[in-house]
């Protein structure tokens, strides 16, 4: 197998182990790949690089290894995976910081919360169901012009500029404990919404117009699988390639759900 070994003497050869798997519901197996890399390579090249060269560190020719990505800048999260048992964003995941010597391994395996599609590539469906269910979205009705919308403090933009910078990763909800495996997904309908979506409610309950939902949003989440199935063990914050306030977000979103709560038994609804 060629291994770059002729170019300048600045190329070294990293292995990538990489769990395969056919399709849904198929059996996983590891396959190895020696792979020649450049400086500054990064995890989504040498995935270029294996795609054309399908052949295993023994030598057996095998089919090339399936993921997905869009962007290649950290912002759409198509190509989030689980590295040497992190979950990030393989497009920004530079070899030289992993791997950096001649020889060294890379483990690459696709997100365990979600069901592959093939290889490293997952069906994030699930993710995008539970913002649907907290109606994360602001509701603008037709195509004509409404006038300017409600003004906004600086304070506030400041507040919801950090939770819109979420691209849907799912890396915060491969993280997280409370958040069931792909192989619950018979009770994912009443599971823990996670960390992502409960920001992304935050996001509109203070928008302006989004407001106009909020007590939908808050409904939903003191609801199966709302705000009080988080464990607060954090993990979510620590993982988020965004620095989004995780924490603060499911915080706040329990004072609010909590008030909501009460107001709703008052008035006996
Ligand atoms: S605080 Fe813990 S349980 Fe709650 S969403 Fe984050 S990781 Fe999950
Ligand atoms: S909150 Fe962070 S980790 Fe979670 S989906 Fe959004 S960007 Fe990804
Ligand atoms: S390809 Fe979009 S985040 Fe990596």
């Amino acid at each position: 197998m060629g291994n770059g070994a002729n170019s300048g003497g600045r190329t070294r050869n990293v292995v990538f182990r990489i769990k395969r798997c056919d399709g849904p519901g198929k059996p996983s197996r590891w396959e190895a790949f020696r792979v020649p890399v450049e400086p500054n390579a990064n995890v989504i090249s040498c995935l270029n690089w294996i795609a054309a060269h399908p052949v295993t560190m023994d030598g057996r020719p095998t089919t090339p290894v399936v993921w997905d990505s869009n962007c290649l800048e950290e912002v759409c999260g198509a190509c989030t995976m689980v590295i040497n048992g992190r979950v990030r964003q393989s497009c920004s995941c530079l070899i030289d910081e992993y791997a950096p010597n001649d020889g060294d391994t890379i483990t690459l395996e696709p997100m365990s919360k979600f069901p592959v599609v093939r290889d490293l590539w997952v069906d994030r469906q699930r993710l995008f169901e539970g913002l649907k269910k907290v109606k994360a979205w602001a509701p603008i009705d037709g195509t004509y012009s409404l006038g300017d919308g409600p003004r906004e403090s600086p304070a506030q933009q400041h507040v919801r500029y950090a939770l819109s910078t979420c691209m849907s990763c799912g890396c915060c909800l491969e993280a997280c404990p409370q958040y069931l495996k792909e192989e619950d997904a018979s009770k994912w309908d009443t599971a823990f919404v996670g960390a992502a979506i409960i920001s992304q409610a935050r996001l509109f309950n203070e928008h302006p117009t989004g407001a106009i939902l909020k007590d939908d949003r808050l409904d939903a989440l003191l609801g199966v699988g709302g705000i009080n199935d988080c464990g607060n063990a954090q993990n979510c914050v620590r993982v988020c390639p965004k620095d989004i306030p995780l924490t603060e977000s499911i915080a706040a979103i329990g004072r609010a759900a909590t008030i909501h709560g009460f107001k709703r038994f008052f008035r006996g609804a």
